[in-house]
């Protein structure tokens, strides 16, 4: 699934007005069933109901979402886990989307090189490398950041910073 996600191109981009929590929904319907091996409520969300729209992709942020997700059940214990998908207001134009795992964390001197294509910790046939290149390239595609911060050995947590839906003004 992973890697057929990741490969499948960028469709010319089709963006409407999307709420972001919808799409964080719709991610863990799809790996509802690989969440089933691991112990109850390994995921938590925080999923601000008043969130302002987006204007985005929906599939492309999905494939973000997911990519994010699965790198943190890679990265945290199954027994003792906890992954934290929260959505927030950044500020008067953005919003926030953050995914927060107690997991293995990043070497201070990878956290640099995360977002390069081919960059893996992982053995080979568990990583390619590509997820957080493709991530990358589509935040940037939608006007957005997307940032990492790590204690290593504590967990990571990356936050995705995206702009609002801008009104035209008309009623
Ligand atoms: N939540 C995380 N915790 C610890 N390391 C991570 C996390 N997310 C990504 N990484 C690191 O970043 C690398 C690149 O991630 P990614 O581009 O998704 O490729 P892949 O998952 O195929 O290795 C991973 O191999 C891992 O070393
Ligand atoms: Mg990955």
């Amino acid at each position: 699934m992973r890697s057929l996600l990741t490969f499948s191109p960028r469709r010319s981009a089709e963006f409407s007005r999307i709420g972001l929590n919808e799409l964080v929904r719709n991610v863990l319907r799809i790996l509802h069933h690989k969440l089933k091996q691991y112990p109850d409520r390994l995921i938590q969300r925080h999923l601000d109901e008043a969130l302002p729209t987006i204007q985005a992709n929906a599939a492309e942020l999905e494939q973000v979402i997911l990519n994010l997700v699965l790198n943190a059940i890679d990265a945290v214990d199954a027994g003792r886990g906890a992954i934290l998908i929260r959505t927030r207001v950044a500020d008067e134009r953005r919003v926030i989307l953050e995914i927060e795992d107690n997991g293995c964390g990043i070497p201070l001197e990878d956290q640099q090189k995360l977002f390069e294509p081919f960059f893996t910790t992982k053995p080979v046939g568990k990583g390619i490398g590509i997820g957080l290149s493709t991530c990358y390239h589509i935040i940037q595609a939608h006007g957005g950041e997307i940032n990492v911060s790590s204690t290593p050995g504590r967990g990571a947590r990356f936050t995705v910073v995206l702009p609002m839906t801008v009104d035209s003004g008309g009623s």
